[in-house]
């Protein structure tokens, strides 16, 4: 273990094509270089009038990261994978347990860079973290969101196993959109090998 202080940022994971290991704060600069421009964040982050649109989304990049981290607890968690391919960072993988001692559900987000989608390796990343939750964490329930017509996300989710767990209707842009929620179990994970 390097990290005496902090072990998390010693966790990496591995699947056939990528690595995933926790982002540090030096990995900021280059993730918000890599966030694609429909990767959703916070509509309620904060926008500085200084900025354009791309170093918004950077600021906004760090601030989350820099929250995840200082709001950590064992009952209430997140991890920050990046998602590398022969040492170039290419995305972003996410895995949250919130209140997680008591529902053992985990939540995940992710992004991968535009021209290295359709590859399979949003699943690949996705399992890579559900692996980690299924197996040493314990989890019971993976649960995932995405709006209706993101069928790349919805289809690796569905992909992995992943059921149809209610819809809502949520504010987007302005507008009323409708967020899919899925639900995959450990029963569904452990059986699919
Ligand atoms: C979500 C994301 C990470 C998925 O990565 P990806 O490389 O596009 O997806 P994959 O190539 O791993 O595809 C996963 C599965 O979904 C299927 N899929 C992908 N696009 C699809 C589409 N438009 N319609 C139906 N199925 C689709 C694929 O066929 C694949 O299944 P298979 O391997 O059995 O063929 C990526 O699209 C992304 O970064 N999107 C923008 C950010 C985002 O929306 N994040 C999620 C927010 S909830």
């Amino acid at each position: 273990m390097s990290n005496r202080y902090w072990p998390m940022f010693d966790i990496q994971l591995s699947t056939p094509e990528l690595e995933l290991r926790h982002l540090t704060e030096a990995d900021l600069a280059s993730l918000s270089n890599v966030i694609p421009d429909d990767a959703e964040q916070n509509p309620s982050s904060t926008t500085y009038a200084g900025l354009d649109a791309r170093q918004n989304r950077g600021a906004v990049v760090h601030q989350d990261y820099w929250r995840a981290r200082g709001s950590w607890r064992p009952e209430s968690w997140a991890l920050s994978f990046g998602v590398f391919r022969d040492g170039d960072l290419l995305g972003y993988q996410g895995l949250e347990g919130d209140d997680f001692v008591k529902l053992r559900t985990v939540d995940s987000s992710s992004f991968l860079a535009a021209p290295v989608r359709g590859r399979g390796w949003g699943k690949q990343m996705r399992a890579a973290v559900l692996a980690l939750a299924f197996g040493p964490l314990g989890a019971r329930f993976a649960i995932t969101s995405a709006w209706s017509d993101n069928h790349a996300s919805l289809g690796a989710s569905r992909r992995l196993g992943y059921v149809d767990n209610g819809i809502t209707v949520q504010q987007r842009d302005g507008q009323a959109g409708e967020m899919v929620h899925l639900r995959l179990s450990r029963e569904t994970w452990m059986a699919s090998g």
